[in-house]
């Protein structure tokens, strides 16, 4: 369990180091090392094949955060659709409720929906008991609208506390592929950072909020099938 404190902390030194990156525009190496996530450990064997022969493919998962967008979620699953990916969105219950409609289609076409609190607020900013209200009351707007129970959070600017592991059943669920597309909308440099930090098991963390992370996103998906990588959603990288 110290190892997965000392994963929250890591990822949030990542996020900084991301902040930096984005204010000082520069080569982005650093932060690449800093990238390991509880169950999302690389796996170096390449290729497995079962035993039947065939190719297992590899799985690496794409997460979209702070949506629905009215004018780029559509689009975008629109192309996951076309190229048969399934994505996990974290979305705020203040975006949901504006947008129940985007909320069933995400359902109803398969993609995993997460919390990531109503008004998109930090733990550590607002405190304890109404983080615990913003937790709460966001899973009520997405079980109303996708018929599921939400097991899954992305803490914004991943800041956590464990005890809501407990308290609220709640699995988090950070990053280790980030190729800050909420501050820059250089579609090819976007794309780059997600090929040159996509391996086994990763999780990609993008924002259906700009038409450069959506044009990226499915370039991306493109290259990487092309690679051998299926899509999968999150409880597929955490759980199997
Ligand atoms: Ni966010």
């Amino acid at each position: 369990m110290r190892k997965r404190k000392a994963v929250y902390w890591l990822a949030a030194a990542v996020f900084l180091m991301g902040l930096l990156f984005c204010m000082k525009p520069g080569p982005l190496s650093a932060w690449s090392a800093f990238d390991r996530l509880p169950g999302v450990q690389s796996s170096d064997g390449g290729e497995a094949a079962d035993f039947a022969g065939r190719q297992e493919q590899k799985k690496i998962c794409l997460t979209f955060d702070d949506g629905p967008h009215p004018l780029y979620t559509p689009p975008l699953l629109d192309g996951l659709k076309e190229r048969n990916v399934k994505a996990t969105f974290f979305l705020t219950g203040q975006n949901a409720a504006a947008y129940p409609e985007l909320v069933k289609r995400m359902a109803e076409e398969g993609h995993v929906i997460g919390n990531h609190t109503y008004h998109h607020v930090s733990l550590k900013e607002v405190g304890g008991e109404r983080f615990r209200e913003e937790i709460v009351s966001t899973n009520e707007v997405l079980e109303e609208l996708s018929g599921t129970e939400i097991e899954f959070i992305r803490p914004p600017y991943g800041v956590w506390d464990k005890r809501y592991e407990k308290e609220l059943g709640m699995i988090p669920v950070m990053w280790n592929v980030d190729p800050l597309d909420w501050c820059r909308s250089n579609v090819q440099g976007i794309v780059q950072d997600v090929l040159k930090g996509a391996e086994e098991n990763a999780v990609i963390l993008m924002h259906d909020q700009y038409p450069s992370s959506v044009t990226a996103a499915l370039s991306a998906v493109d290259a990487l099938q092309k690679q051998g990588y299926e899509f999968v959603t999150v409880e597929q990288i955490l759980f199997d």
